[in-house]
């Protein structure tokens, strides 16, 4: 709308509804001239549905205008599911990589959906998504974590004191020294991108914490609040928990929140190597 236009209408005695109006179909028309031409990317995503036992996994191909959806994969992963198919099953929720529920693999690496940008550069046709390697699927992009909770759950994630001395009106101090060092240990999501990057967790993962686990088995060792390090330490001495970390460093390579677990478990060993 022109200046002249506007002052026009704004002091003539037209009711305000009309000047909405005005202003709301200048500003529609104004979207529309910048709503974008279609860009078509194809996705190429592992599909296996449980209630088709005798049908094989397969890749399916969606193209998505990528134009007309959110930056993200987990955007166009949306897209897919309200607009094209709404049979393909994947888990998502904070999208802000807070909750790690949308870890997958994608274009050869685990990471996070919804904090991973759909490459828009010319070399790249297509993005290929599996479930996380390596683990059983319950259906499409979801694996079964079930195995990976119990192992979380075995190293016993809460603070434990000895109760005898315990006083319960009495609050557990930290240093600020003592707090810093559970700095890039606390921060994980415990998405499991690391754990399945990781070769001996996929050969020996029923034996073999990975880093996730340890990282956390860690974490809380070095709590200047917990009391039971020494018998932490003592459930993981055998050949398998920890032992099986090679120090091929796939965890910290992929680590969505640039954490590094693979530093944690190097500690977590030189610690058991003191007792
Ligand atoms: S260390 Fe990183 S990759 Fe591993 S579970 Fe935690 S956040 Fe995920
Ligand atoms: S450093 Fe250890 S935990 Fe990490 S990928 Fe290598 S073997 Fe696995
Ligand atoms: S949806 Fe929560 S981390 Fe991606």
């Amino acid at each position: 709308m022109s200046t002249i236009a506007f002052r026009r209408l704004f002091f003539s005695n037209a009711p305000r509804l009309s000047l909405a109006r005005a202003l709301s179909t200048t500003s529609a028309a104004q979207m529309a001239s910048a709503v974008k031409e279609p860009s078509h990317k194809a996705f190429k995503i592992y599909r296996w549905d449980p209630e088709q036992p005798a049908e094989k996994p397969r890749m399916q191909e969606y193209q998505v205008d990528v134009n007309s959806c959110g930056p993200m994969v987990l955007d166009a992963l949306i897209k897919i599911k309200n607009e094209i198919d709404t049979t393909l099953t994947f888990r998502r929720s904070c999208r802000e990589g807070i909750c790690g529920s949308c870890a997958m693999n994608i274009d050869g690496r685990n990471t996070l959906a919804c904090i991973t940008r759909i490459p828009r550069d010319e070399g790249s046709k297509e993005v290929k998504i599996y479930p996380l390697p390596h683990m059983y699927v319950i259906k499409d992009l979801v694996p079964d974590m079930t195995y990976f909770y119990k192992q979380y759950a075995s190293i016993q994630p809460w603070l434990q004191r000895n109760e005898a001395e315990e006083n319960p009106s009495k609050e557990l101090l930290q240093s600020i020294e003592d707090r810093q060092k559970l700095d890039g240990l606390y921060e994980c999501i415990l998405c499991a991108c690391c754990s399945t990057s990781c070769p001996s967790y996929w050969w020996n993962q029923d034996e073999y914490l990975g880093p996730a686990v340890l990282m956390q088995a860690y974490r809380w060792m070095i709590d200047s609040r917990d009391q039971k390090g020494e018998q932490r330490r003592e459930r993981l001495q055998n050949p398998f928990s920890v032992y099986r970390c090679h120090t091929i460093m796939n965890c910290t390579r992929t680590c969505p929140k640039g954490l590094n677990p693979g530093r944690a478990i190097a500690e977590l060993k030189l610690l058991m190597a003191k007792d």
